[in-house]
């Protein structure tokens, strides 16, 4: 049986101060939340610190993004490396996020190197893969996310990507209010399912967590987490309000 996960991912929102408001609230819900959830949030770099020593238990931070390089220190202005983030309690790295993809030019070779700093310094990744609208429209859907998949995680063992967290997201679904319908993220998450059993056998493919993420909101949550190869969702807009991202970690419950 795989434990659920709903991550929210607050991007590029929220100044210190609305941040530390919205955790609170948060850390304050975390009591009612349902045990068999578990719950991460990913804030701006910045505040990754202070979350991840204030928060409850049930609350796990994560980054947005990772360095790619193989180095963990060094002279790379800007970067965060995985042995950075994991010396500030940080769990889990989101990588490959479509919006790193479409504004910073991230490759699925880019991203895998991503996925192997997470592996090396034990963060949990969170790789995100989805079309976008034309090769949905075309019905190229399926082949794209294979690829995606196929080059990301090459080279990569079943052992290697234990705690993988795979986060299926169509880009015509993010924060334009439009939801994959749950069985339009049921076929997809299947698909990816059955490509993991190939490529890194059952038990694998049993265990693994596929996330749902797209305008995924309390008033559809509960239908989209209902399906079999759904285990949770990474939320964008309805993470960055406290009642509606709790109402999210409660769907189905
Ligand atoms: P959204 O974003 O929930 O605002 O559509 C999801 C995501 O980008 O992870």
């Amino acid at each position: 049986m795989r434990k659920r996960l709903v991550a929210g991912n607050w991007k590029m929102n929220k100044t210190y101060r609305e941040a530390m408001a919205l955790f609170d609230k948060l850390n304050d819900a975390a009591s009612s939340m349902p045990a068999e959830v578990d719950v991460m949030i990913a804030p701006p770099a910045l505040y990754l610190t202070r979350f991840a020593k204030n928060s409850t238990k049930k609350i796990e931070v994560g980054a947005q993004d990772v360095s790619h390089r193989e180095e963990e220190e060094g002279a790379f202005t800007g970067d965060v490396s995985a042995k950075i983030l994991k010396s500030a309690g940080v769990r889990y790295a989101i990588v490959g996020h479509s919006e790193r993809r479409q504004y910073h030019g991230e490759s699925d070779e880019i991203i895998g190197k991503k996925i192997r700093a997470c592996v090396r310094a034990e963060l949990i990744p969170v790789y995100c893969c989805g079309e976008v609208l034309e090769e949905r429209e075309s019905g190229a859907h399926f082949d794209v996310v294979r690829k995606q998949l196929d080059t990301a995680l090459s080279g990569f063992t079943a052992e290697e990507l234990a705690t993988l967290v795979v986060a299926y997201e169509p880009v015509w679904a993010i924060g334009t209010g439009k939801t994959a319908s749950p069985e339009q993220a049921q076929e997809m998450h299947a698909e990816i399912r059955s490509f993991l059993k190939a490529r890194f056998g059952d038990e694998f493919a049993e265990k693994v967590r596929i996330l749902y993420g797209g305008s995924c909101k309390p008033s559809n949550a509960e239908e989209i987490f209902s399906q079999p190869d759904v285990d949770g969702g990474l939320i964008g807009g309805a993470s960055l309000n406290a009642d509606d991202f709790s109402a999210v970690i409660k769907a189905g419950f």
